[in-house]
């Protein structure tokens, strides 16, 4: 069977490039090793996370702040069992959606393990050691990222588990010791905290959320901390002890000292994803990767072999699903002989914690350090109307903008639904909009999304409820 593309990996990635191959009239095959289509975000991270994170929260809420708003329940009760049943059937539709698209589109599905055996061949093992090859004009690498280790600590996802085993626990621990305080290591430590267990988070940095913007990462730190999560920054992890009911955790300082002994019940590692690109053939095809062993693509996400293409994880750029999926719509426009592209520089970046914290372009330091003139517009939603009345007062909007032009370069928020609102700014950015187009639009009363105008007004020291 000859292909027009084949494309490894069916991740948000993989999944949404062979859909829009398929509109664009191209002969489209998909290859999966996995039982179930949807990689990483669908199966074990973005959609689990989040049902547990809406689940968790509700169930906080109903038992903190019911009441004060005049609706009287029992003290809530968790059936942990349940919410995971509740997390796998959101996982189970989002799995089968990807499964009908294919159908619809008229995608060919191969289950097994793709290698590239050489350029416009791909082969199969489809278990027992049988392998099938596929011919194909082109093939689009979307083999995403699996869990970083760390050094000489075994995950076994029971006790020390990684992100697949933290959305399966199967009970509630009485303490979570997390190491790395990145994306990972919030949402999920916020998810075990709000269901009672103490958590304490190891972060190697003296900061968490590198990346993100400091004032963010510094008062959103302090937000979890009110929250009753614990934080040990420039610190590590050396060792855990297995032996006894209670892990025994070695943390020292980064720089190196004595070791103090932490107890936990289960041990969270999240200290970043790695791109996979193992057994994929890459060496032999003459495909080249960088020294993080990520596939390098021009911007057209073409490698340097004809005819191959890559995206998601497995190339650079933040590791999100969002940008997996515009890339896979590129790459298939490119191979479809139109011009796809993404602009990279505004790509959204969300925490789904509550507050949530949501980022677009550059941060303060990014600025600082391209010697960019700016000027920045802040404004609280403890002025916020909305947020008053709803009392998620917590958190602000911070809006850079060009000093001189004063085209918005980057935008901060945290807030109760800032994952939302981060989305009004990333289209003003992506039409190059100043500070003043966003002041002079009409935001509704009374939304949370005032807090973005009201931001951009302070750009220009004119903000009206502050
Ligand atoms: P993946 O989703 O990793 O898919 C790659 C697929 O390729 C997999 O199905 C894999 O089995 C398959 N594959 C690999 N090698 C082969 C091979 N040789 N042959 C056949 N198949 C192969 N991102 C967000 O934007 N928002 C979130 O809320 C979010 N939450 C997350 C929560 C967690 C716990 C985790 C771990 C990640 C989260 N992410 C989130 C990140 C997001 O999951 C990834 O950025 C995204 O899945 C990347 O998509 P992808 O298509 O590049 O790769
Ligand atoms: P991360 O890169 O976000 O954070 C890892 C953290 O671990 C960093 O703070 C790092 O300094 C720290 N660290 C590294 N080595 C360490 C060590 N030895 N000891 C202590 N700390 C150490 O990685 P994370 O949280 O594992 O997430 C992986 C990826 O998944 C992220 O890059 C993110 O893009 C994606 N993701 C996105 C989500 C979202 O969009 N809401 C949710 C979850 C994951």
């Amino acid at each position: 069977m000859a292909y027009d593309v084949v494309v490894i990996g069916t991740g948000p990635g993989g999944y949404v490039c062979a859909i829009r191959a398929a509109q664009l009239g191209l002969k489209t095959a998909v290859v999966e090793k996995d039982r179930t289509f949807g990689g990483t975000c669908l199966n074990v991270g973005c959609i689990p996370s989040k049902a547990l994170l809406y689940a968790s929260h509700l169930y906080e809420e109903a038992g903190r702040d019911f009441e004060k708003m005049g609706i009287k329940v029992p003290a809530p009760k968790l059936d942990l069992t349940q919410m995971m049943t509740f997390k796998q059937e959101g996982v189970d539709g989002n799995v089968k959606g990807v499964d009908f698209l294919f159908k619809k589109n008229k995608i060919d599905a191969y289950v097994g393990k793709g290698r590239i055996a050489a350029p416009g061949k791909v082969e199969v093992s489809t278990g027992n050691g049988k392998t099938e090859t596929i011919e194909t004009k082109s093939i689009v690498i979307a083999t995403g990222s699996y869990v970083t280790r760390l050094a000489g600590i075994e995950t076994d996802e029971n006790r020390i588990v990684s992100s697949t085993g933290g959305l399966e626990l199967s009970k509630v621990p009485d303490r979570l010791l997390v190491v790395g305080a990145g994306v990972i290591g919030l949402e999920l430590g916020s998810v075990w905290r709000r269901l009672g267990s103490k958590v304490e988070v190891v972060e190697f940095l003296d900061r968490i959320l590198p990346g993100m913007d400091n004032e963010i990462a510094r008062s959103f730190q302090r937000i979890l901390e009110k929250q009753g999560i614990k934080f040990r920054l420039a610190s590590k992890v050396t060792g855990i002890d297995q032996k006894g009911k209670k892990l025994k955790i070695s943390v020292e300082p980064a720089t190196g000292g004595k070791a103090e002994i932490l107890e936990a019940d289960v041990a969270l590692v999240a200290i970043g994803r790695v791109p996979y690109t193992d057994g994929l053939g890459l060496a032999e095809a003459g495909v080249k990767l960088d020294n993080k062993k990520r596939v390098i693509v021009d911007a057209r996400f073409k490698t340097n072999v004809e005819g191959i293409y890559a995206i998601g994880d497995v190339i650079a750029g933040p590791m999100l699903a969002h940008k997996a999926e515009d890339e896979g719509i590129a790459a298939a426009e490119n191979i479809a002989g139109n011009a796809g592209m993404v602009n990279h520089d505004a790509i959204p970046n969300v925490i789904y914690t509550f507050p949530e914290v949501a980022s677009v372009g550059k941060t303060e330091e990014e600025l600082k350090a391209e010697g960019i003139a700016y000027r920045i517009g802040k404004f609280p939603f403890s002025a916020n109307g909305r947020a008053k009345v709803n009392k998620t007062t917590e958190g602000f909007v911070k809006i850079l903008a060009d000093d001189k032009t004063d085209r918005v370069l980057g935008v901060h928020i945290i807030g109760a639904d800032a994952g939302t609102l981060i989305g009004e700014v990333t289209l003003a950015m992506e039409f190059g909009a100043s500070s003043e187009d966003i002041a002079r639009t009409c935001h509704a009363h009374p939304t949370l999304s005032e807090a973005v105008k009201e931001a951009a007004l302070a750009v220009d020291k004119r903000a009206i409820h502050m």
